[in-house]
């Protein structure tokens, strides 16, 4: 250093004392954060409170440089190999991404002003050519593939050592395990493994149903998914993948390919049969890249996977490599976020909502919070045992989570304090465990959980306000009573206006009834009116079905109406006679048994009657009198309207028996689209092939 800038620049700060022990809890809570998240895949704290505590250490350090140590967690990047995998040493780094927070249009003009200095442009000169690409959240993954044979997988690790996940891997479909001809010799492809919204709500549905832990976001899914050490784990847990970029390669002196640009490359590895996301786009310039965050910011809530901001990298890779690196950073690409999906803030309250099929559903009363970009009041819980686990109690930080169109979810509980060690302390024994209430809060009928089931449940059934209106909507469904015209939106107007208390109410309404309602002209209101008198005559099927007992859906109701014939008999029914019922088990009976039991429901029943429903009724049937009885069906392919579940359901309750594969004793094979090889076989052995429409008839006895 030259005597010059000894004299004009100030000496680096000595740091308070105060200011260094600051720094040094701060390390240590993100080490013990970092440690939650990367090597037990269990956050304790949502990203931005990650985010805010290390720019707060950033800040000291850059104030009193003097404190930076090397092993400070702003000088590295985390990660650790967890016992029990292998270790991998990356052939090349993978790399992490500067990260701008801003997340107004400013955040890209920023970026794109960097590159520029930094490659001498002029503002003469033309706007930079860019590729734009979702910031996928998930786990970052290096796929080597050797003559074209996927060889290894690895975890980003820290960067320079992951750790071998190809038994994992191997199990997800959308990464292929062999290449088409002409690869190159040596090839590592890199990407996002991640788990579709979807798939993480059903496999999180499954976990509370079998009581056990659900999973706080769908990457820490993935990543509890893809560092198992049992493969079989991984899968039954539906990951899937991205490809975003390459590692090693062999080099274009030596046979391998020269891509030019970075979009050419992912155009390569679409064709190679790696998922590429259909986002990806080339930028012109920061106004381009503005406009893409923008645009994928408003359909953000409808991808189907998580993505917290987007990636901007230069497009042409001699650029890209005159920008180089700095430390563990390319200089030719940026990440800019989103608004975050996961926030911490207060449980105000703990209040009970009653559901349509009369599920309680425990709702945090929060202290308002921007989350996913909207504001957020209330959470669900979900059920009691979800909170029990959670161990979330009035009062304290909860960290809310609202993604895509779910509803907004407590995902966990940061305990209220913690003494110098993380260590929870006690909490106020004033504030009590929440309950679940003995009585509806709504209507006030008993409340039950039956065994084995995670929800506790309102008994009040068709009597409870807060489940009329799903009950209408349910009852007046086209596969019930087919009142056309009765939609949701007149529903909730008929309902809280006082018009509607009880299904009965649907069958006095007049025409001044309705003239009083919003976008109801006269016409339509004699049209419902139609439609109402029409529905009066219905079959005893449809009728139960638009009850809305619960576990009654469309099959049984015909396997009761057929048992039992008339609604007198079937509501005197005991136990033991519903249990005759085919496919009717105990819960079923139990559930219909209740249902009947109900005063207020058998008063609806005979209110109904009153109004003149009617159906024909007749002597019990036996089984042999259904239309499939004694026949065998195979489904095939995938129908047009109906799940395979719905289809099955549907064949057995017309006394089929549902089989997976074709002989000559099939006696007809339901095909939908894609159908492959039991189609073939049908048509080899000359049995009746059907489509849906086809099989729909056979199940009216029209066969
Ligand atoms: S490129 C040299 N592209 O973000 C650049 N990364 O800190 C290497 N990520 O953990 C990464 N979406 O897993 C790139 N479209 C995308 C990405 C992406 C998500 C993750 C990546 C890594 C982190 C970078």
């Amino acid at each position: 250093m030259s005597e010059q800038s000894d004299l004009f620049s100030a000496p680096a700060p000595a740091a308070p004392a105060a200011v260094a022990s600051k720094v040094e809890a701060l390390r240590a809570q993100l080490n013990r954060w970092a440690h939650e998240y990367y090597v037990q895949d269990a956050p304790s704290v949502p990203d931005a409170e990650y985010d805010r505590v290390f720019q707060q250490l950033q800040a000291l350090e850059g104030a009193y440089p003097g404190l930076v140590t090397p092993d400070s967690p702003t000088q590295r990047v985390i990660g650790a190999v967890m016992e029990g995998l292998a270790s991998v040493r990356h052939a090349v780094p993978m790399l992490s991404i500067q990260t701008e927070t801003d997340t107004e249009a400013s955040g890209a003009e920023g970026f794109d002003a960097r590159v520029r200095r930094e490659l001498g442009l002029s503002e003469a000169d033309p706007a930079v050519e860019y590729v734009a690409e979702p910031k996928f959240d998930g786990l970052a993954m290096s796929l080597r593939y050797e003559g074209g044979r996927l060889v290894q997988a690895a975890t980003r690790g820290d960067g320079e050592v992951g750790e071998d996940v190809t038994h994992n891997i191997r199990t997800i479909r959308q990464i292929p395990l062999v290449l088409p001809a002409g690869v190159p010799p040596v090839l590592e492809v890199r990407g996002e493994v991640y788990m579709r919204r979807a798939d993480f709500e059903r496999l999180n549905e499954r976990q509370r149903e079998k009581g056990d832990k659900t999973f706080v976001n769908p990457r820490n899914a993935a990543a509890g998914a893809v560092r198992q050490l049992d493969s079989a784990i991984t899968a039954q847990r539906p990951l899937s993948f991205f490809a975003y970029g390459l590692g090693e390669v062999t080099a274009a002196d030596q046979g391998g390919p020269d891509f030019g640009t970075h979009y050419a490359l992912l155009q390569q590895l679409k064709t190679w049969g790696f998922p590429v996301a259909p986002q990806v786009s080339i930028a012109q310039g920061a106004s381009e890249l503005v406009a893409f965050h923008q645009r994928l910011g408003a359909e953000r809530d409808r991808l189907p996977y998580d993505i917290d901001g987007v990636v901007y990298k230069v497009n042409r890779l001699d650029l890209q490599r005159q920008l180089g690196f700095k430390t563990r950073e390319p200089r030719w690409a940026v990440a800019h976020k989103y608004p975050a999906q996961e926030m911490l803030t207060r449980c105000e309250a703990i209040d009970v909502q009653v559901g349509r099929t009369g599920k309680l559903t425990p709702v945090a009363r929060l202290a308002p919070v921007f989350v996913g970009g909207v504001t957020v009041t209330n959470a669900t819980l979900h059920n009691l045992f979800e909170i029990r686990k959670k161990g979330v109690r009035v009062g304290d930080q909860v960290i809310v989570r609202r993604a895509g169109d779910v509803i907004p979810e407590v995902v966990g509980c940061v305990p209220a304090a913690a003494d110098a060690a993380g260590r929870a302390l006690p909490r106020s024994p004033y504030v009590a465990n929440f309950r679940m209430p003995r009585a509806c809060p709504v209507c006030g009928s008993s409340v039950v959980r039956e065994a084995g089931e995670m929800n506790h449940r309102c008994t009040g059934g068709l009597f409870c306000p807060a489940q009329r209106k799903q009950a209408v909507l349910h009852f007046a469904q086209r596969r019930a009573l087919d009142i056309e015209g009765l939609g949701e939106k007149l529903v909730d107007q008929l309902v809280d206006s006082g018009r509607i208390t009880a299904l009965p109410d649907l069958y006095r309404l007049t025409l001044a009834d309705l003239a009083g309602l919003d976008r109801m002209g006269e016409k339509s209101a004699q049209n419902l009116l139609d439609a109402l008198q029409q529905s009066r005559r219905t079959t005893l099927a449809r009728f139960l079905y638009g009850l809305g007992i619960r576990h009654v859906g469309e099959a049984t109701a015909k396997d009761l109406a057929r048992h039992f014939g008339s609604l007198d008999a079937l509501m005197d029914a005991g136990l033991q006679e519903l249990l005759q019922v085919a496919d009717v088990g105990p819960i079923v009976a139990e559930s219909i048994h209740r249902f009947f039991a109900q005063p207020h429901n058998r008063e609806v029943v005979q209110a109904l009657r009153a109004a003149g429903l009617s159906w024909e009724e007749g002597a019990p049937t036996e089984a042999a009198a259904q239309p499939l009885a004694g026949k065998t069906v195979v489904l095939t392919g995938t129908l047009p309207t109906l799940s395979r579940d719905a289809a099955k359901e549907l064949l057995e309750a017309a006394g089929a028996k549902v089989s997976g594969s074709v002989s000559k004793k099939t006696d007809y094979v339901v095909a939908g689209a894609e159908a492959g090889s039991k189609l073939a076989k049908a048509q080899e052995l000359g049995v009746p092939v059907l489509d849906e429409a086809g099989m729909q008839a056979l199940l009216r006895g029209e066969g």
